[in-house]
Formats: structure tokens, C-alpha cells, sequence
């Protein structure tokens, strides 16, 4: 496995294969990598003759109260994850080659990064899509994994190579779930004692409103309000969010139809959590098995 922290030796190492005809799967990651993350390797895996994994704690995409300090930093058995799993290339590089003095442009996208996340977020989606950017050009890729995990941010990335005419596939893999239903992040680590139960609440007020649209409701505002009244049960829950959007589009619909989706954000104990599932539709999540 090659393992590269300048841009010039994985620019130089994708292209490589590139010139041969050897396809290239490219998973974007801020490391502490899990078994959401892991999911989105092995899809690139399955389907590419070369998997390039990037680990790069992204500074622009924090805003000034995050928790960038504390996020987990786990470089080394990060990468000894990958190597036993089989990938052929990791870029971690440090915020430096990444951000060089001098640097002043900015990928900044309108309309879709306004809304759900990027209200409480503003400056969020334009470190995402400046970093992602940055990385599909050293790593030219044909393929790049996002999890729906963050649903918002692969539309934002969709919506981004379409309009930059960025040549990469976006494959969007399904959300990996803890066996109560717990959506795998790298921030359940900040949950303590009596948050992690109550952090079940975004998955449950998901399964609330689509067993609703399976029993025919396809009012909006009725299932909004069941989503915002079950996430705002537990104590320690704050919720940001809860709405009924179309996959693509991320606005509200008229009325719910199958690929409508429910999204939900809300701070466990301090914690910001956030979760998405289709209203109809066979359940594609994986759920792993109890500890
Ligand atoms: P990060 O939070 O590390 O996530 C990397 C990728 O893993 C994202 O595409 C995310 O949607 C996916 N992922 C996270 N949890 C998942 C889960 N439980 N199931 C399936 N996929 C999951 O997202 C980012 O990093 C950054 O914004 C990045 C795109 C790397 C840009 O800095």
C-alpha cells in the first residue's frame, strides 16, 4: 500500500493507473475511520481494479465552536485498517499541502447548502465542497464512495461535479447501523452513560414516520410532526431539525411518496447527530449484529 502525504506523489500514483486503463475508487474520509467508512472501502473494492482512501482532517469545514480540537485522531491504525483490508493507496496530507499560505478561493455552492444542515452550519458545506473539489483533481478518480449517512452532503457533491463538470461517479452506499439502530459517526464517542440509549431516538423517530407512510399517511405536515414530537422525547435531546424532503432536490414536497425522505438532526447531550431514511422502499441499511 502506498501511503503519500504530498499531492504531487498520489497525483502522480492515480494517474499511473490511469494511462493504463486500470480503474480507480476513491473514498474521501476525515479518518477515525469505522465501520460506516469501512463499508463505503469495500463497495470501491468490489468494484475498482485500485482503491485510494484519503485521511485528512479538514480545518475549513469546522466552524469557529466545533469540535475540531477534539475531534478523534487516529492516523496510525487508521492506515493499518486500510492495509489489512486491502487498499492500494492512502493521502493524508497535512493542512499545510492541503491549505498553503497564499490560498483565498473557495468552492461555495447556493440554494442546497442553505437548508437542514447548512442553516445551523454556514460556512459547512463550503469547506466540504472546497476540500472535495481539491481532492477529485490530486486524486482523479472514476469513482468516488459517499455514505447516505450524510445525505445532504452527497446531493451538495452530486450537484457539485455536475456543475463543474468534475469527471468522477458518485456512488452513494447505504448507512452502516449499530444493532439498535444507531447510525455509525465518528462523534458517538462523545456520547456518555444514559446519551448513547437516548441517541436511539433519531433512528426510532425515522421508523416512526415511515411505518406511518407505510400505513398510507402521505400528509407532510402530519408525519413532520410525528418525527419532531418522537425526537424531542428523550431529556438530554435537542433537536435541530426533522423534515420530509425529495431525495434529490432536498425541498419539501407537496405530498409524501415513496423516494421521499425523512431527515432528522438533534444535539444528544451536546452531541450533534444527524440521520436520514426513505420513506418507502425495501430498507437497504445495514444493521450489524449486537456486541
Ligand atoms: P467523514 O465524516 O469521515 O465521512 C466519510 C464518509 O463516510 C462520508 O461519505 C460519510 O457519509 C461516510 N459515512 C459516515 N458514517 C457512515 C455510516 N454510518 N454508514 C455509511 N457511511 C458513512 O464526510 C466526511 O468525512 C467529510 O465531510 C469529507 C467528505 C471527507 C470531506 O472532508
Amino acid at each position: 500500500m502506498e501511503i503519500c502525504s504530498e499531492k504531487k506523489k498520489a497525483l502522480a500514483l492515480v494517474r499511473s493507473w490511469n494511462s493504463r486503463g486500470i480503474s480507480v475508487g476513491f473514498v474521501p474520509t476525515m479518518g477515525a475511520l469505522h465501520r460506516g467508512h469501512m463499508s463505503l472501502v469495500e463497495a470501491s473494492l468490489r468494484e475498482c481494479d485500485r482503491t485510494v482512501v484519503s485521511i485528512f482532517l479538514n480545518p475549513a469545514q469546522f466552524g469557529e465552536n466545533e469540535d475540531f480540537d477534539r475531534y478523534p485522531r487516529r492516523l496510525e491504525s487508521d492506515v493499518s485498517l486500510l492495509g489489512r483490508a486491502g487498499v492500494d493507496g492512502v493521502f493524508a496530507p497535512d493542512a499545510s499541502e492541503m491549505y498553503p499560505s497564499g490560498f483565498c478561493t473557495w468552492v461555495v455552492q447556493e440554494g442546497l447548502t442553505e437548508r437542514l444542515c447548512g442553516a445551523s452550519r454556514p460556512d459547512f458545506f463550503r469547506g466540504v465542497c472546497t476540500v472535495v473539489a481539491k481532492l477529485f483533481a490530486i486524486i482523479p478518480a472514476d469513482r468516488a464512495y459517499f455514505g447516505r449517512k450524510d445525505l445532504q452532503q452527497s446531493v451538495v457533491i452530486k450537484r457539485m461535479v455536475t456543475d463543474l463538470d468534475i469527471p468522477v461517479d458518485i456512488r452513494v452506499m447505504p448507512i452502516v447501523r449499530e444493532s439498535d439502530g444507531l447510525a455509525l459517526s465518528s462523534r458517538n464517542r462523545y456520547l456518555i452513560g444514559g446519551q448513547r440509549r437516548e441517541a436511539t431516538c433519531l433512528h426510532e423517530a425515522l421508523m416512526e414516520v415511515r411505518d406511518r407512510f407505510r400505513g398510507g399517511e402521505r400528509d407532510v405536515d402530519c408525519l413532520t410532526e410525528a418525527l419532531c414530537g418522537r425526537l424531542s422525547r428523550p431529556a438530554t435531546a435537542e433537536p435541530e431539525y426533522g423534515e420530509i424532503v425529495a431525495p434529490d432536490t432536498l425541498a419539501r414536497p407537496r405530498s409524501a411518496s415513496p423516494d421521499a425522505v425523512a431527515v432528522v438532526a438533534a444535539l444528544i447531550g451536546g452531541t450533534r447527530l444527524i440521520d436520514n431514511m426513505p420513506l418507502g422502499g425495501e430498507l437497504e441499511d445495514i444493521y450489524l449484529p449486537p456486541e
